[in-house]
């Protein structure tokens, strides 16, 4: 597996590889990989003749207030996983390569980029278009990968790519669970325990949703109604948002219809944590 750096030695990776017939996978990641990007790995190889991970915690995603610093960076674990996984290529550039001194231009999906994690993020997928722009540009891949577990992410992102009419596939790939039921995330490993068992209020929320949508229950409120009596079991936890979404536009529906979102973020102390479900 090779480690690239710079966003040229990437391209030439990516054309050379291409010119060996290879159909081009790209999974953009931030490292502190776990099950959850392995399983986007494993997708992109069972699909794609080549594959890049890429690790890159990127600044411009991040609040003032949020973690970048303290974002679990463990590079090297990183690396094992990805060839362990099947990668061909680890795309691992320093701040510089992407933001070069004075750079200056950013994507902006408007509205979408406010709505959701959005909403309590601002200038979060302001950060996440640029970067995966930029990484879209660089790599020139057939396919990139992401998680179901960012829905949201995955709504900008698909209108990004429509809207720059980048010639890339967006491949979403189901959340990976820890037995117990919580959503796999490189911030779970902030929980303390006592937090970590609150924290499956959330997952509980989600199973609760999609057991009242299979008995037929498609209203907003009710839905809305019995996740957040989940929350309120668990003190320690303060719900962000709970909302019921086209997909598409993350705008609030009324009534659930296949393929809606059920989205939920909360705080467990100081961790914010998402989970979601495609209601059926
Ligand atoms: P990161 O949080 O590292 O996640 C990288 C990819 O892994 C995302 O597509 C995310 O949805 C997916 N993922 C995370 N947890 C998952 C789980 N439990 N099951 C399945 N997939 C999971 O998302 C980002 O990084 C960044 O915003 C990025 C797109 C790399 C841009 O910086």
């Amino acid at each position: 597996m090779e480690v690239i750096h710079t966003v040229s030695e990437l391209r030439r990776w990516s054309r050379e590889a291409r010119k060996g017939g290879s159909v081009i996978g790209l999974v953009p990641t931030m490292g502190a990989l776990h099950p959850g990007h392995a399983s986007l790995i494993r997708a992109a190889t069972a699909n794609c003749g080549r594959v890049a991970v890429s690790i890159f915690v990127n600044p411009t995603q991040f609040g003032p207030n949020e973690d970048y610093a303290r974002y679990p960076r463990t590079f090297e674990a990183d690396c094992a996983l990805a060839q362990a996984e099947g990668a061909d290529a680890v795309f691992a550039p320093p701040v510089e390569e992407l933001y070069p001194a004075g750079a200056a231009t950013f994507v902006e999906v408007e509205g979408l980029s406010n709505r959701l994690d959005g909403a309590s993020r601002p200038g979060h997928f302001r950060g996440v278009a640029t970067v995966v722009a930029k990484l879209l540009i660089a790599a020139e891949p057939d396919r990139a990968f992401f998680g179901q577990k960012d829905a949201a992410q995955v709504a900008v992102l698909r209108r990004m790519v429509a809207d720059l009419r980048l010639p890339v596939e967006i491949v979403v790939c189901p959340i990976v669970r820890e037995p117990d039921g919580l959503a796999l995330s490189s911030r779970n490993r902030y929980l303390s325990p006592a937090e970590r068992v609150q924290a499956l209020v959330l997952s509980r929320a989600i199973r609760q949703a999609e057991a009242l949508a299979a008995a037929g229950e498609r209203r907003m409120s009710k839905l809305k109604e019995a996740a957040r009596e989940s929350f309120a079991a668990a003190p320690a936890v303060r719900e962000d948002y709970i909302e019921l979404v086209d997909w598409a536009t993350l705008l609030p529906v009324e009534t659930a219809a296949p393929g809606t979102l059920f989205a939920v973020a909360a705080w467990v102390g100081q961790t914010r944590l998402i989970d979601n479900t495609i209601l059926p």
